[in-house]
């Protein structure tokens, strides 16, 4: 949520830090603003509403001369989206200014006290309060009044603060929110995520708790937040900077939905080797792997419903127990841990709040994490005992596509990988598995050049008021994603249930021409999905059915269906999702939607 950038060197900043913020802007977007240091004094401008706005109004930054920037980009907490709680924000005299990512817990105690030593508030953000707090103990020396406002503050931050007095250098601090740094030609550069900078640098510093970075045009300086000097070492990072782009796309999410089959195989392709699998990063034994009594899965939003979908999997085929938890709640509860529990938490970003709070406590309770992510090098990555990438690429799009199917990927990997060392599934069973699911990304590309159908069916549904998605097993975990995406860019209410539940009370909402989306992938349950359809129909449903090639006997029951190639049945879901990723798209944009920045959300929750 919110995403920073800051410059300085020898470029024009104002340039560089609206073109940080334009890759940033899927991390909040609802008002944005840059600061910089003329050579005399530090100037302002920031405007409710997207990017762009900021942009007309700097001229694309031209009208703001300087070689020192700050930037930012923002998703509301604390006060509506307005020019004036906009970012940044100064002290009075408008000698320091600050951008900041993360919230400020204890900002309404520290206002009170800051407000009886006589200093006032413009805006009702928490953020003002770092400003204002930053007067209060800045007597001639940086580094020290950071230090000391560290000490004050409760929270999460990611900021960067300027000095008039100062105008050689850069501060960037972070705790518990994202933040990278960077030496570019001529200058160096601080950001929230790795998009902003790979314009201008592939050598990036990911910046830990409670550390400081002081920069000039020239130096790159890191500090405890005892002032003692710290060593950092960079990170190469080889995305291909086009992945940022959109590439001739109408939107990310479309880019991305067509990326899908290079992401499957990227997650997949390192680790088939050998006739078998294998998973270095693990870093565990077969006999760890056999000790394995139960798997607690935890994320959030789509990542969660990967986590749905590979309980159905765990089980089914390395038969080790699975609890999936959303994060949120985890952290919350008191789980128990015993002897032999792997704790898996899943996340695109490696930056969701609840799911680096979930981590965190599974290790103070003593149990080993693996963190599937894919942003290399993010906070969860960095924090859990073993990581396995997803390698989806950057994904911009809020509704997550190609990272929630390389989830996907990667926990197919870890269950067939655990069948086959507990010995549930054989060496033949094993390389049957392997082999269909190196024909995954060509059955994508199949369900995905078959968009005009669902474009045409979507369009029907411009004006639905609700639309439910069922299914039973991984099904149900395919209808949540549906929905999910769904409600998330068009803005139309949806559910998903079991379809065995809907008859518990949920089916009174079933009207004349209501959209029942049902996911029937598992030849096992075809018999009662199909009468959970027909309950739905006679209560005048319009049924869409996702079911595989060759059950035909599903259109009695439907009014229109999709098919997808058969492939083994805990990989369905990989190939099910297509069509409602595209319905969803094309709702949305049949409806006006803005489906790569759609109301209310950002990318990455950072805040709890
Ligand atoms: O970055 P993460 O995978 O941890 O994010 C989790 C959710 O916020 C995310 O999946 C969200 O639900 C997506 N916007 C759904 O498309």
């Amino acid at each position: 949520m919110c995403g920073i950038v800051g410059y300085i060197g020898n470029q024009q900043a104002a340039p560089i830090l609206l073109d940080g913020l334009s890759k940033l802007e899927y991390r909040g977007y609802d008002s944005a603003g840059i600061a910089v240091y003329n050579g005399e004094e530090i100037i302002t401008a920031k405007s409710k509403g997207r990017l762009k706005v900021l942009s007309e109004l700097t001229h694309g930054g031209d009208a703001m001369p300087g070689t020192l920037g700050i930037g930012h980009t923002r998703w509301a907490t604390h006060g509506e989206p307005s020019d004036v709680n906009a970012h940044p924000h100064m002290n009075k005299n408008e000698s320091i200014v600050v951008v900041h990512n993360g919230i400020i817990e204890n900002y309404l105690k520290l206002k009170k006290k800051l407000e009886r030593k006589g200093y006032e508030f413009i805006s009702e953000t928490d953020t003002e309060v770092i400003a204002h707090l930053l007067d209060y103990y800045y007597k001639g020396n940086p580094l020290e009044a950071v230090t000391k406002i560290m000490h004050r503050m409760e929270g999460s931050y990611a900021l960067g603060i300027i000095f008039k007095e100062h105008p050689d250098q850069l501060y960037a601090v972070r705790k518990d929110s994202p933040l990278i740094v960077g030496h570019t030609d001529g200058g160096n550069i601080l950001a929230s995520d790795v998009p902003a900078v790979l314009k201008y640098t592939r050598d990036v510093y990911f910046i830990e708790n409670e550390e400081i970075v002081r920069m000039t045009d020239a130096k790159m300086e890191f500090f405890t937040v005892d002032e003692e000097p710290l060593e950092k070492e960079s990170v190469r990072i080889e995305w291909d900077v086009n992945a940022a782009e959109k590439g001739g796309y109408d939107h990310f999410m479309l880019k991305e939905m067509y990326e899908q089959p290079k992401a499957i195989i990227d997650t997949f392709s390192p680790r088939l080797k050998n006739d078998g699998i294998e998973i270095e990063e693990l870093n565990m034994s077969d006999e760890e792997i056999k000790a394995i009594r139960k798997l607690v899965i935890v994320a959030c939003g789509s990542a969660y419903h990967t986590g749905v979908t590979s309980k159905y999997i765990f089980e089914g085929l390395a038969r080790v127990s699975v609890e999936v938890d959303l994060a949120s709640e985890f952290r919350y509860r008191d789980p128990i841990f015993e002897e032999g529990t792997l704790v898996v938490v899943i996340s695109q970003s490696g930056e969701t709040a609840d799911t680096l709070a979930a981590l965190r406590e599974s290790q103070k309770r003593g149990a080993r994490v693996l963190g599937i992510v894919n942003v290399v090098g993010s906070s969860i990555a960095r924090e859990a005992d073993n990581v396995m990438y997803t390698w989806a690429g950057p994904e911009i799009a809020v509704a997550t596509t190609k990272a929630y199917s390389s989830q996907l990927i990667a926990l197919y990997l870890l269950a067939m990988k655990f069948a086959h060392v507990r010995g549930k599934i054989d060496k033949k069973e094993l390389m049957q598995m392997v082999s269909d699911l190196k024909k995954l990304p060509d059955q994508v590309e199949l369900l995905l050049n078959n968009k005009n159908k669902i474009q045409k069916f979507a369009n029907r549904y411009l004006a639905a008021k609700d639309v439910f998605f069922i299914g039973r097993g991984i099904d149900y975990a395919i209808s949540l994603e549906g929905s999910l995406k769904l409600k998330e860019i068009s803005y139309i209410h949806s559910e998903a249930y079991a379809a065995g539940e809907l008859k518990h009370g949920t089916i009174s909402l079933i009207e004349e021409g209501t959209l029942v989306a049902a996911v029937l992938t598992q030849e096992d349950l075809y018999k009662k999905m199909i009468s959970n359809m027909v309950e739905v129909r006679t209560r005048g449903a319009f049924v869409l059915a996702v079911t595989n090639e060759g059950n035909a006997e599903v259109e009695k029951a439907a009014d229109y269906t999709v098919y997808i190639p058969n492939t083994n049945k805990y990989f369905a879901n990989t190939l099910a999702i297509i069509p409602l990723q595209l319905f969803s798209y094309y709702v949305s944009i049949g409806r006006g939607c803005d489906v790569d920045k759609p109301r209310n959300l950002a990318k990455s929750v950072t805040v709890e």
